[in-house]
């Protein structure tokens, strides 16, 4: 069973997926952090966001390790195993930057499709129905307004302490779509076959309970 879910930043999508595969019991890939940490590697080496070329070439230097222990995703980046460090809101943004270089997704191809090849997944993500698992049994783009997104991830930023405003959040938020959306390499945009679920009026329980409806109702 492969269940793509996609969306824009702060959909509620990885804490769907967890809730997803734990009672599926399939494996959750959270895709999103592969690109975050292409983005750490980038930023730990002093590279502009811009900076295409040596984007690029930081690639030929990347070791990126994907493995599931017992149901949790491990990551390592040339042998050291990446924590919260990429969860932060300037992370975010080197994410965002070198997932629109067509050579970075590339890169992280293999390594996804690979995953879906062997288990069961739920794999988040921005382009899961459209590239990686064209294929997969359920697809769903899952949305929610910006305003509901921000409200969400500034309260997750304040409960970990790191300082932000609302506004500035909101207007994160906004550029990553903006960016996400409208890059050329596979942008955010929902698979034909995608069923699109509008989250903004509905807590997490309510999402989980739409989405095993969705399931079901593929599966009949
Ligand atoms: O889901 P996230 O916020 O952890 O993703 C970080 C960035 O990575 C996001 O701005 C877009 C990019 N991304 C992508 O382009 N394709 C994916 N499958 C997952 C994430």
């Amino acid at each position: 069973m492969k269940i793509a879910l996609d969306g824009p930043s702060g959909a509620g999508k990885s804490t769907v997926a967890k809730a997803l595969a734990k009672k599926l019991g399939i494996i959750y890939v959270d895709t999103g952090a592969l690109y975050r940490t292409i983005g750490l590697y980038v930023r730990d080496h002093g590279f502009e966001k811009s900076d295409i070329k040596n984007i690029i070439a930081c690639l030929d230097k990347i070791n990126l390790g994907m493995d599931f222990i017992d149901g949790k995703q491990i990551i390592t980046l040339n042998g050291k195993e990446i924590g919260d460090e990429i969860r932060t809101g300037e992370i975010a943004m080197y994410a965002s930057a070198v997932s629109a270089v067509p050579e970075v997704r590339a890169f992280l191809l293999e390594t996804q499709r690979k995953i879906a090849r062997e288990n069961s997944v739920v794999m988040d993500g921005r382009d899961i129905g459209t590239v990686i698992l064209p294929d997969a049994e359920v697809k769903i783009f899952m949305v929610a307004s910006s305003e509901a997104r921000a409200k969400r991830r500034f309260a997750e930023l304040q409960a970990k302490g790191e300082s932000c405003t609302y506004e500035g959040v909101l207007k994160d938020i906004m550029e990553r779509d903006k960016n996400d959306s409208t890059r050329k390499a596979a942008p955010c945009v929902p698979a034909e076959d995608a069923i699109h679920l509008d989250n903004s009026d509905l807590d997490i329980d309510q999402t989980v309970e739409r989405v095993i409806e969705i399931i079901e109702n593929v599966k009949k």
